[in-house]
């Protein structure tokens, strides 16, 4: 597929933005995701029967799995956020830092961590092991995107949207350099632009 392929809605002005198309090429259409978000909601619903949800999203990546997610979702949910620092460039540090903690209480309560992308699982085990010292009745994860590493991470990951081959991914919430955020696809970064 080429490059415009990522920029499939009216709503972006391809014009503006053709700078910055050092993509290669397109991994998960809109409706690919969305239809893969749908199912995994319905795996959820299932699954949560009589059980309140307190989904918690990770910034910023996070923003739209969680927009669609929750969306999907045919019954209550609570939302709340983090923000934690772990990476500079593409490689991770594998340091975490909390910038923004939650607002919610977590006793008693279910979580289910929202992520866009799990690679190493760092930051993932460390928020994990977090959440549960705060006393959760459960602490369950969903990941639109699973990198081959995450496979041998301790962490249990209970709903994968996709898993991916070892490439730098952008779209969708995930960025380079705090951009391609806002693509409506999920697609790979040409090599050049962060080596
Ligand atoms: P991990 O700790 O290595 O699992 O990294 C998780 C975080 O790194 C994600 O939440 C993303 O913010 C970022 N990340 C990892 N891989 C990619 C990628 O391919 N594209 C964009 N961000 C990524």
């Amino acid at each position: 597929m080429g490059k415009r392929a990522l920029w499939q809605s009216d709503s972006v002005d391809i014009s503006r933005v053709e700078a910055d198309l050092d993509l290669t090429q397109t991994l998960f259409t809109e409706e690919q995701i969305q239809t893969r978000l749908a199912e995994m909601a319905r795996q959820i619903e299932a699954d949560y029967e009589g059980r309140d949800i307190l989904l918690v999203g990770v910034l910023k990546g996070a923003v739209m799995v969680m927009a669609d997610l929750s969306r999907a979702l045919n019954r209550h949910v609570e939302i709340d956020w983090m923000a934690v620092s772990s990476y500079a460039g593409t490689k991770s540090s594998g340091v975490v830092r909390i910038l923004k903690d939650l607002d919610t209480d977590l006793a008693g309560r279910h979580v289910l961590v929202v992520e866009d992308i799990i690679d190493t699982g760092l930051t993932l085990s460390w928020l994990v092991a977090n959440l549960r010292s705060r006393g959760p009745a459960s602490v369950e994860i969903a990941t639109l995107l699973r990198k081959p590493e995450a496979l041998e991470m301790p962490v249990e990951v209970k709903y994968v949207g996709f898993d991916i081959p070892n490439a730098f991914v952008v779209g969708y919430g995930l960025d380079f350099n705090e951009k391609y955020r806002n693509l409506r696809s999920i697609g790979t970064l040409a090599e050049h632009v962060y080596s």
